[in-house]
């Protein structure tokens, strides 16, 4: 496959067009924002890592039947995916509380939900990633009905693999972000699984091992990075 014309750059990734029209090229950078991209720094090796570590959740999620948009990992910062029509809607799925959801209902960090919780974004950072609902998502023509209940669906599904992925590798899944896009019509899951999207926080100390690191200056943000990758290839 040939890399040809850079056809997005985003916050984290570039994404490249090839020889073949139904196949792109994802480029991770160490780029780091949060809060809408109010706060930017760079986080060393991080393109890298986030390769490898979401390069092989995508493995294990198509292994477990989750359609994903994966398709090969070709070097260390870039992998091959396949081209999607990207839903505008950030899928977010927690298990405890923390962040925003912690400010929203003002309860503390940490406690754990009765069931999981899945909430829907719009994808705007002019906009702060507004909360919106199923019935926003079709009346807008993001998707549809049926969409809606697969992304959902898969959303939690993808939540109950992960958690025990995570679990038996000494880490708590709290919550992450996931994002779907349509390839020749078919439902896929897209974008990226790392700690940029996912709260990880280690089983034994809570200590926090992904990008509130890098949100609340608790330093040490690379050798968080690392350990994940460590546990996920474990
Ligand atoms: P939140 O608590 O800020 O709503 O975030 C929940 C999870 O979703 C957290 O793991 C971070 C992730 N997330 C993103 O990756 N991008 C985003 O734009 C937002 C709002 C959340
Ligand atoms: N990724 C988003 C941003 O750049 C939100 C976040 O992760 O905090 O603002």
């Amino acid at each position: 496959m040939e890399k040809r014309e850079k056809l997005y750059e985003g916050k984290a990734k570039v994404i490249y067009t090839t020889d073949d029209p139904d196949t792109l090229i994802m480029h991770f950078k160490d780029e780091a924002t949060a809060f809408d991209a109010k706060k930017k720094g760079v986080i060393k090796n991080k393109g890298v890592i986030n390769n490898r570590i979401s390069s092989r959740l995508f493995k294990f999620l198509e292994e477990k039947g989750i359609k994903t948009h994966f398709v090969s990992e070709l070097t260390e910062r870039e992998m091959a995916v396949k081209r999607l029509d990207i839903i505008p809607v950030e899928v977010i799925v927690r298990n405890f509380t923390a962040g925003s959801i912690s400010k929203r209902l003002g309860v503390e960090e940490g406690i754990e939900l009765k069931t999981p919780v899945v909430e829907f974004c719009y994808k705007s950072d002019e906009l702060g990633d507004p909360f919106i609902n199923a019935s926003i998502i079709k009346a807008f023509g993001f998707a549809n009905q049926d969409e809606v209940r697969r992304m959902e669906e898969t959303s939690l599904k993808v939540n109950k693999l992960l958690s025990k992925f995570f679990d038996e590798r000494g880490i708590i899944l709290v919550d992450f972000k996931l994002e779907f896009g349509r390839h020749k019509g078919t439902l896929l899951l897209g974008d990226e699984i790392t700690p940029d999207g996912c709260r990880l926080w280690d089983k034994e100390t809570k200590e926090k091992l992904d990008k509130d690191r890098f949100r609340r200056d608790l330093g040490k943000i690379e050798e968080a990075y690392e350990e994940v990758l460590n546990k996920v290839m474990g």
